[in-house]
């Protein structure tokens, strides 16, 4: 059965400049203990789309369209009540965040705070409860946790900070992560050790993991497929490997161009123009069109679909099969069926 499964997922706020369809028809499947990497710049609604999953939008669940659907394990989150999403969260499927420090309580000792979340989702009290959190803090990689527990926040480095969100995502024993932008805030070196470890846990402990990231070069190490975000939809999505061997889309190849540039510092290029429009006045036909290189008058007009590439690359050894429909794309170039190209 499949872990998570969302069709046609539309989340829409209301802001003062009317609107926001900030996730605006989402499709994600992701299996038991798979990983998929969700990528996108900056607006294109990959925290709301964390966020629905966990019932959580801003303005609460309501801001989620009928019609949206999420299940998890077959389950259909979309209307569930509060009670049962209380349980989901944390329990269920729990998530980490970019900047650590604004989710711990400066006030209160690491200890203190793992301790809560061991509270919440387990029966473990007193000493036993205790010993899960040094067991925990041990396995996120916390040098000599049963001292260091009884440290606060800003005694923690941005790296050890954010082991220690990953020891409170991990006390309720959650079969799904979803992990946004968690190492956006740390350097270089820290954040290959984040994400060698967020991968390893998920590995061990058989979680399925969503991680959502602007960076495409981020979650393509860790992850099987890629779901790319683009004005509040999938524009492509596949096998990891084969999304980067051959992008379809002219922005995925656009962010593979970012990533180009960022590896090399000298240069300050942007290889996508302009910036994401606003969730209330996404452009019509080709919502990326206004910013593509590669535009035909049809994109203006007409908005393509998120089909299936019918035909197998060449380069993939042209074979059809089980794996058709396993990679899409939404764009024009591509033809009427998507297929071929
Ligand atoms: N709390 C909010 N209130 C109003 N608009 C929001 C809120 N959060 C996000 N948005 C809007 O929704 C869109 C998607 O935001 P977000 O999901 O945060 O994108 P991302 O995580 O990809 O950067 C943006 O246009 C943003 O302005
Ligand atoms: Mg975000």
């Amino acid at each position: 059965m499949s872990l998570l499964e969302i069709r046609n997922l539309r989340t829409h706020l209301a802001v003062p400049g009317g609107i926001a369809r900030a996730v605006d028809g989402v499709d994600l499947d992701l299996g038991e203990g798979g990983t998929v990497g969700v990528v996108g710049e900056s607006g294109s609604g990959k925290t709301l789309l964390a966020l629905s999953i966990l019932g959580l939008p801003p303005g609460g669940p309501d801001q989620i369209i009928d019609g949206s659907s999420i299940r998890y394990r077959g389950e259909e989150l979309v209307g569930v009540g509060n009670k049962r999403l209380r349980e989901i969260r944390g329990g269920e499927i729990a998530m980490i965040f970019q900047e650590p420090m604004t989710s711990l309580n400066p006030v209160f000792t690491v200890g203190d705070q793992v301790r809560e979340s061991v509270g919440l989702h387990t029966s473990l009290r007193g000493r036993a409860g205790k010993e899960e959190v040094v067991r925990l803090l041990g396995e996120v990689g916390i040098p000599d946790p049963s001292a260091r527990m009884r440290d606060y926040p800003h005694q923690f480095s941005g790296g050890m900070r954010q082991r220690v969100m990953i020891a409170m995502a991990l006390a309720g024993k959650p079969s799904l992560l979803i992990a946004d932008e968690p190492t956006t805030a740390l350097d270089v070196t820290i954040e290959a050790q984040i994400l060698d470890l967020i991968k390893e846990t998920q590995t061990r402990l058989g979680m399925g993991l969503l991680l959502i990231s602007h960076d495409l070069r981020t979650v393509s190490k860790v992850c099987e497929r890629l779901v790319v975000l683009y004005a509040g939809r999938v524009v492509e999505s596949g096998p990891t490997a084969e999304v980067l061997a051959s992008p379809k889309h002219p922005y995925t190849r656009g962010l593979m161009g970012s990533r180009l540039s960022m590896d090399d510092r000298r240069k300050s290029l942007r290889p996508i123009p302009g910036e994401v429009p606003e969730a209330t006045s996404w452009p019509r036909g080709c919502r990326f069109h206004p910013r593509c290189g590669e535009m035909i008058p049809r994109c203006r007009t007409r908005e393509p679909d998120l089909l299936p590439l019918e035909a197998a690359a060449p380069d993939s050894g042209g074979a059809v099969g089980p794996t058709t429909g396993v990679r899409k794309a939404r764009c024009w170039l591509l033809g009427e069926t998507g297929g071929g190209a």
